[in-house]
């Protein structure tokens, strides 16, 4: 059922794509040192999985003269995540993490688009990521600024793997309508994020200029849901981990969510997909 979908889900988007003003995106290699940015990023992501009590856990020895802020669950623990204080990389960190059964979560049929946020036209974003995100929200919100304020010149980095990309992505926008200030210092970062809203919701978070560094890996299942044809769309900043028989390239493909760009993840085949390479990126196991 769902392959049929995706295919006739395809071709209305091909469709599409003949009508509309062809605009070139130019995909260019991440450089190493880039990549070995967001490598770090992933090991921050990572540690999201694990239940803290104060910053002590083995991948956090990676990271030295870190502090834990908090731990944070939500009420109908959806929601997991951390808040830290990293002192040599000059960050606050918030980290959401994913859950299990994220390609159940989202093939789900009970996909229920949800007006958000309030003010922007037509705006629409999943109502299971919004919830988990909403009841953390005002907390999380007070906590970062706490943290930003004690530490005046670090940076805010949002991070998340799986369905906690796709918190990661509302938190994002939640923070920049909250402060706008805080765009200039703030980042966002996803692994194997799902499509978490709809094209107003993307064209109003790209229209926010968050630097935004979605990391796709591979053939991996998750960013490929929810479907286009259900009305979901993907943000932009894609980096996507390529794999080649001669070694891994990592493309940016600053298209947004369409086939407008071949070279980047929209190019895999649905038959491709696959369920392991979510809990990848590069060597880094999440
Ligand atoms: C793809 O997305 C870009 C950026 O929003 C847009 O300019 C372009 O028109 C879109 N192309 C199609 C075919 O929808
Ligand atoms: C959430 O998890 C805590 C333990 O961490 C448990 O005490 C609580 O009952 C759980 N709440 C729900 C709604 O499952
Ligand atoms: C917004 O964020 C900036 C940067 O952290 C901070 O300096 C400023 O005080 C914040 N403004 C408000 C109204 O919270
Ligand atoms: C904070 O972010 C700004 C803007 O992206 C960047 O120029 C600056 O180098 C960053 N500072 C740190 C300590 O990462
Ligand atoms: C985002 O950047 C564009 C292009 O530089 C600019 O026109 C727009 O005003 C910026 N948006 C915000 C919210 O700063
Ligand atoms: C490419 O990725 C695979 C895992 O997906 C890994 O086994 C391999 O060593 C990587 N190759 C290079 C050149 O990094």
């Amino acid at each position: 059922m769902r392959l049929l979908f995706s295919t006739l889900g395809a071709c209305a988007l091909l469709a599409f794509a003949s009508l509309a003003t062809a605009k070139v995106f130019t995909t260019s290699v991440v450089p190493q040192d880039r990549i070995d940015v967001l490598k770090v990023y992933a090991i921050l992501a990572g540690i999201s999985y694990e239940t803290l009590t104060s910053w002590d856990c083995a991948s956090c020895a990676f990271f030295a003269d870190t502090q834990l802020a908090d731990y944070f669950q939500s009420s109908k623990n959806r929601t997991f995540g951390y808040v830290a204080v990293n002192n040599p990389l000059k960050q606050v960190v918030v980290a959401f993490r994913g859950t299990d059964n994220a390609e159940q979560y989202l093939t789900d049929i009970n996909l229920i688009l949800k007006k958000w946020p309030d003010s922007v036209e037509d705006s629409k974003v999943h109502d299971g990521f919004l919830d988990s995100y909403q009841d953390v929200a005002d907390n999380l919100y007070e906590l970062a600024a706490k943290e930003l304020a004690n530490n005046p010149k670090y940076n805010l980095t949002i991070i998340g793997h799986s369905l906690g990309g796709g918190v990661a992505s509302l938190a994002g926008v939640d923070f920049a309508m909250r402060n706008k200030t805080l765009v200039s210092i703030m980042r966002v970062v996803t692994f194997g994020k799902p499509r978490v809203g709809n094209q107003e919701y993307v064209e109003y978070y790209n229209s926010l200029n968050i630097t935004t560094d979605r990391v796709v890996n591979k053939n991996d299942i998750v960013p490929h849901l929810p479907g286009n044809f259900l009305g979901y769309h993907h943000e932009t900043g894609e980096k996507w981990i390529k794999f080649e028989s001669n070694g891994n390239l990592t493309l940016s493909c600053p298209q947004v969510d369409n086939k407008s760009n071949p070279d980047c993840s929209k190019s895999v085949r649905v038959r491709d997909y696959s369920r392991e390479q979510h809990h990848w990126a590069w060597n880094i196991q999440l």
